[in-house]
């Protein structure tokens, strides 16, 4: 039997790959995002990849939107097996510098939009007795980085809630991986300098949106509480642990900075 997918944020990057790989994989799709254009285009590419795709414009801080696209994604293909709570934006500036309705506004999109699907999808998880929830924090949902403060809180809001989440469903046959990125090669540098209003660049490693997508495949046929796609940043969260202060020089000086 196919597999039925849910993904917010899939008219580009990570939501956009994870739909590919797992429309390949045989699974039948449903994808949701504001821009109607994106989204057809990638539900374009879904069908050319052989897979079945329903595209859904939708806004992830509506609690309206994500029931509606839980229910037309249940209704169109009898289930949801698989639930991605993807969409999101980034914010760079020193916490002083961010005016209170961007942080409202980042929390809403990141945090609110996980909430408003988790609670949409969760009574149909329970109720099928099975299905597996992909939360996608950051790296930065582990450990802070200099001026990212806004952006990381909403992160670290995601994986509060998730890790919860998580311990309830423990013993039975629902499943939740949270998924730690790094700087991945995206859209989001771009819609962060619109939000911040500036560039900034990174010295650290990055990954492409394929290595998350691989590992959210690899996580579906084994199933892992957490996924670092790129295995050495989990090295950054166990450092953290060990010396909080260390990290912070560590950080200081790999950390995203102004162009
Ligand atoms: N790229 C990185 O370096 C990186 C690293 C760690 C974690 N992440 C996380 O990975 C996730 C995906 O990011 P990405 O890198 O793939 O960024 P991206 O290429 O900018 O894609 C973001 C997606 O979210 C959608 N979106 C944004 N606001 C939305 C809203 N209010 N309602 C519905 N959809 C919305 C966008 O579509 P529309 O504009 O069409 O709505 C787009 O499809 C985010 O949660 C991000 O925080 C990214």
């Amino acid at each position: 039997m196919e597999r039925v997918v849910a993904i917010t944020g899939a008219s580009a990057g990570i939501g956009r790959a994870t739909a590919l790989r797992l429309a390949r994989d045989g699974a039948a799709i449903a994808i949701c995002a504001r821009r109607e254009d994106k989204l057809k285009v990638v539900a374009g590419e879904i069908e050319q990849a052989g897979g079945r795709a329903l595209p859904i414009v939708a806004d992830v801080t509506s609690a309206t939107d994500m029931a509606r696209f839980v229910e037309r994604t249940v209704s169109l293909y009898g289930r949801l097996d698989v639930v991605m709570c993807n969409a999101g934006y980034g914010l760079y500036g020193a916490i002083d510098t961010i005016a209170a309705d961007q942080m409202h506004d980042v929390m809403n999109v990141n945090y609110f939009g996980t909430y408003h699907l988790l609670h949409a999808a969760l009574p149909v998880l329970r109720k099928q007795n099975a299905g597996h929830i992909f939360v996608i924090s950051s790296i930065v949902g582990q450990r802070g980085i200099p001026y990212m403060g806004a952006y990381s809180a909403t992160k670290f809001a995601q994986v509060g809630l998730a890790e919860c989440v998580r311990a309830e469903l423990r013993d039975t046959p629902i499943k939740l991986s949270i998924v730690y990125p790094i700087s991945t090669d995206t859209e989001f540098f771009k819609v962060m300098t619109e939000h911040s209003g500036f560039a900034t660049r990174a010295s650290g490693p990055r990954q492409s949106p394929d290595d998350v997508a691989q590992a959210i495949a690899a996580a579906l046929e084994r199933p892992v509480p957490e996924i670092y796609p790129q295995r050495i940043a989990k090295g950054l969260a166990v450092l953290n642990a060990i010396a909080p202060g260390f990290t912070d020089k560590l950080v200081k000086r790999w950390g995203r900075k102004p162009i």
